[in-house]
């Protein structure tokens, strides 16, 4: 057996978390707005026509802020078009993923929807095909009380009371070539600080999120010249990245947060350059708003211009679930920076929530990767310890001086508890992981020690087993005065919970 420690005090702290970076994503795009959050007939919709259980598996999954309506979806988006009677509303052929946009889903429902599932809406804005005026209207119509054209519109259409929406994002990856209306930096830059400067004026107290670069390998001078324009007039800077394992190199897949780390630290860099060139007081934050597995679907055919067909419907297996586990893990360990993120998307989509459609049975369960997430939501809310993990480590081709064990630990000063999450990245041998809470107040004792393993890293959930991957509490964390050890057995996800 393998052996780890855990090197932690209460006085090293990273913050507190925002609870935004458990936000998730809904797009236009496949079937995650039809037949996944929205289905008239299936037994479980409402007089709204929104499934029960797929509300129900979302507040499990507890997320605060779910970004709407796109992605590449929002770059050819007329807003107008979700808005009002549904009878009147237009059928568009959607450009981003080739299919028929129906409309009858829009903005007026989904923030009807995020409230029954005890969420907020990020609203993303068109910058691609669309500019500022257009998204100015956008935050008249949603945030302004009424007394004008599009709050009075908004009103009329059976809103009396504004919607309050508190993020918007400024496009959505304006860098890609595959993005209708893609800019360079400085068309974007300049664009973008316009639209933020109408969108404030017209409601001061929203707060903006500028695009940085699609993904990492895209980012640097992308980031450097949009802050020179955004950075008085926006309050965080996206990243978008996905994680993939096509070559099956799974001891390479399992340490891909370490590149995410990477990607928040280089991205830091350059808004605190900016900062420093601009001479600004203002920090820059940022909101990891795309993140997940995604490799699974891809190529995946469909039927062109059809109304919701399958798509990207990544069916994730254990693997992936150890994968976002450390991805959480990462985001949390920079959560003084990384104020929102969003798992992208929430349903059907690159989805920890897959549901068949009702005239195929109308079942609806959760996929590995829920999971972790559910576990991290709950419990990892609270202050981020400054913590270090002294283990073996082991490199790739693609990778060096990956370390077997990747932790991280949250404590709660409120219920006086710790939580430590940890991944033991072997695949042969178990871990015996110990840490010592001394310098913590009062005698620990564990709470449960949660694990999420599975002999087969391909094993998936489905809708006739979708218990296959499951955790357990199973562990056998156990304390000894102020030692703590646990066995991390090998490629094993961990929640041991403290109470101090
Ligand atoms: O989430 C799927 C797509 O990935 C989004 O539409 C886009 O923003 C990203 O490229």
């Amino acid at each position: 057996m393998k052996k780890s420690t855990l090197h932690l005090h209460p006085a090293f702290t990273v913050g507190d978390v925002d609870p935004r970076i458990f936000g998730s994503f809904i797009e236009h795009l496949g079937r995650a707005v039809y037949h996944g959050i929205y289905e008239p007939g299936h037994p479980t919709a409402d007089d709204e026509g929104f499934r029960g259980d797929v509300i129900d598996m979302v507040k499990k999954l507890g997320v605060p802020i779910i970004r709407y309506p796109g992605g590449n979806f929002v770059s050819g988006y007329k807003w107008e078009d979700g808005t009002g009677d549904k009878s009147k509303r237009p059928r568009r052929l959607e450009l981003a993923w080739g299919v028929t946009e129906t409309n009858e889903v829009g903005i007026d429902e989904f923030q009807s929807w995020c409230r029954k599932a005890d969420s907020q809406v990020m609203m993303a804005v068109n910058l691609g095909t669309r500019g500022p005026e257009e998204a100015r209207q956008l935050v008249e119509y949603c945030n302004h009380p009424g007394g004008t054209e599009y709050s009075d519109r908004r009103r009329a259409n059976g809103f009396e009371e504004p919607f309050g929406i508190k993020v918007w994002c400024l496009g959505n990856e304006m860098d890609g070539p595959w993005q209708m209306g893609a800019k360079t930096a400085t068309e974007y830059g300049r664009v973008a600080a316009e639209a933020a400067k109408l969108m404030k004026w017209t409601d001061p107290s929203i707060e903006l999120v500028a695009c940085g670069s699609s993904n990492y390998s895209m980012c640097g001078e992308w980031e450097e010249e949009v802050l020179r324009h955004v950075y008085d007039h926006v309050d965080y800077l996206s990243l978008h990245n996905y994680y993939g394992n096509p070559s099956n190199d799974t001891p390479s897949f399992l340490a891909c947060n370490l590149e995410m780390d990477t990607f928040i630290q280089t991205v830091c860099g350059i808004a605190d350059y900016v900062k420093k060139i601009k001479r600004s007081r203002k920090t820059m934050y940022l909101s990891f708003d795309e993140w997940n597995v995604w490799f699974h679907s891809h190529g995946a055919p469909f039927e062109k211009w059809s109304i919701a067909p399958p798509q990207l419907e990544d069916i994730y297996n254990f693997e992936d679930a150890l994968v976002v586990g450390c991805l959480m893990m990462t985001l949390l360990r920079h959560c003084d920076r990384v104020k929102m993120a969003c798992l992208a998307q929430l349903v059907n989509v690159i989805a920890p929530i897959m549901t068949e459609n009702a005239e195929n049975g109308g079942r609806c369960w959760a996929q590995t990767i829920f999971y972790p997430f559910m576990y991290m939501s709950q419990y990892g809310r609270g202050k981020v310890l400054d913590t270090r993990v002294e283990c073996e480590t082991y490199s790739t081709d693609r990778v060096k001086n990956v370390p077997y064990v990747e932790s991280l630990a949250v404590l709660h000063e409120d219920t006086n508890e710790l939580d430590i999450f940890a991944v033991n990245r072997s695949l042969e041998e178990a871990s015996e992981f110990t840490f010592d809470l001394s310098a913590f107040t009062g005698k620990p004792e564990i709470i449960e020690h949660v694990v999420l393993y599975h002999d087969d890293l391909k094993a998936i959930n489905t809708a006739e087993n979708p218990d296959n991957v499951v955790p357990e509490a199973s562990g056998d964390a156990s304390a000894n005065g102020t030692a703590i050890k646990a066995t991390l057995g090998k490629q094993s996800w961990n929640m041991i919970r403290v109470k101090l």
